[in-house]
């Protein structure tokens, strides 16, 4: 996991990009309002924002932002070759299974390896949290029977990680994010899988991800990056979760932490078939709102990671009240679903604030469908779940996802995801 520190000099166009940690630097602006539609017209009515406006606003972040996979993508058939089955994982308590999903029938397409725990002695299809992973299947627990990855990794010897290959050294290493067993004592099942599967999260991992297949023209001003590819194979996971019949379909909770908080964001946006989402310390393109410039800015975010967005969006670097939407409305494309958007006091360059005026501010889209938000601007106390399918939790210290946090989602589910 890369630390989220700022680096020390960060250069920008202007100084109105310059990352800040002061809530004085703060900038006066004005929130697009999410139900006005790009004729000047107001949403009044669910079928208008349905109609209407949500695919306006899934074209802008598609467009400017994280750019679009071509329609034809879909016309690809999944095959999933389940290569694992284990009925008594984890000592009995779960069935593992791990399933490898092909996309097409082009051999050199790369694949997606879900890992999946369930939950024993249930009597009904469950639930399931899908979460992608940072480190590999391997480092979510100890449990010798998961797969190694042989994708490419990012050196780090925490993991395991040597000539960018996954080694048994990383079994459970980042078992700290992964309460595995509370998960599935709680009637949950979990899914995760690694990210770089589908692309290697570094500046010319393109070459070696699903995208020459999906999109393969590079240069096009939408053409997909790496946050599109993740968010696609998110999607790509769910197709398999629906059709596995020990998992009950309409109860997937879609988490993901830090960049895979944008992933998730922008896949939950996508595609209705999750019933839940959370993001945790999501920060900038995620659910921090960007016009404050808060910690991390377009202009730094686009400068150390050039892979992540479409081409144009490095035209935003360092004008943020030009860009064509805020952070608030790929909030608002959730509703009406349940979202927690989490965050950490400690967590600056994710801008915790902007995390909470995003959700704020989403409020009027999930008021439109009877559910209700926050409304006041200050965020509520610490490790305090603002009670709300629109919801928001800060809790003391850094940026991470700690056991603790899952109990919070937890709850979160427990209290809003409903049984169809
Ligand atoms: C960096 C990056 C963030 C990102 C984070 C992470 O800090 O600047 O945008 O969310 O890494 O993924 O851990």
């Amino acid at each position: 996991m890369i630390t989220p520190t700022p680096p020390a000099s960060v250069p920008s166009p202007d100084s109105s990009s310059r990352s800040h940690h002061d809530e004085s630097l703060v900038p006066a602006y004005t929130v697009p309002n999410p139900l006005r539609l790009a004729d000047g017209s107001f949403v009044t009515t669910r079928e208008d924002w349905i109609i209407r406006r949500r695919p306006e606003l899934l074209d802008l972040f598609a467009t400017h932002m994280y750019g679009r996979i071509p329609a034809s993508a879909s016309n690809l058939k999944n095959r999933y070759e389940i290569t694992d089955t284990h009925s008594a994982a984890l000592g009995g308590q779960a069935t593992r299974r791990q399933i490898t999903i092909h996309f097409g029938s082009d051999p050199n397409f790369p694949k997606l390896f879900l890992l999946l725990y369930l939950p024993n002695n249930v009597t009904a299809p469950v639930p399931v949290f899908l979460v992608p992973n940072f480190h590999g299947n391997h480092t979510v627990h100890n449990d010798p029977g998961i797969t190694l990855p042989t994708a490419w990794m990012r050196n780090d010897p925490i993991y395991g990680v040597t000539d960018n290959r996954a080694s048994a050294a990383g079994r459970g290493a980042n078992s700290s994010r992964w309460p595995v067993e509370a998960i599935l004592a709680r009637g949950y099942g979990l899914a995760t899988a690694y990210y770089g599967d589908v692309f290697p999260d570094h500046p010319s991992g393109r070459e070696n991800s699903i995208l020459p297949f999906l999109a393969p023209d590079p240069g096009a001003p939408a053409a997909p990056a790496a946050i599109a590819a993740w968010s696609w194979a998110i999607s790509r996971a769910a197709d398999y979760l629906i059709s596995d019949r020990a998992i009950d379909a309409y109860r997937l909770c879609l988490t993901g932490h830090s960049r895979l908080g944008k992933a998730v964001l922008w896949a939950g946006a996508q595609d209705t078939r999750f019933g839940l989402i959370i993001s945790n310390c999501s920060g900038c393109c995620g659910a921090a709102f960007s016009r404050r410039q808060f910690g991390e800015t377009f202009a730094v975010i686009n400068q150390k990671f050039p892979h992540w967005f479409t081409p144009r969006f490095h035209s935003y670097s360092g004008k943020e009240s030009d860009f064509p939407a805020d952070q608030h409305e790929l909030l608002a494309l959730l509703t009406p679903r349940p979202l927690l958007v989490c965050s950490a006091q400690d967590d600056a360059w994710a801008d915790p604030m902007g995390e909470y005026v995003s959700t704020l501010h989403a409020t009027p889209v999930y008021q439109l469908f009877g559910k209700s938000g926050p409304i006041s601007p200050q965020p509520p106390n610490l490790d305090t779940l603002f009670p709300a399918p629109l919801s928001y939790h800060i809790r003391a210290g850094k940026h991470d996802v700690l056991h603790a946090d899952w109990q919070t989602y937890i709850n979160f589910a427990q209290t809003y995801l409903a049984r169809k």
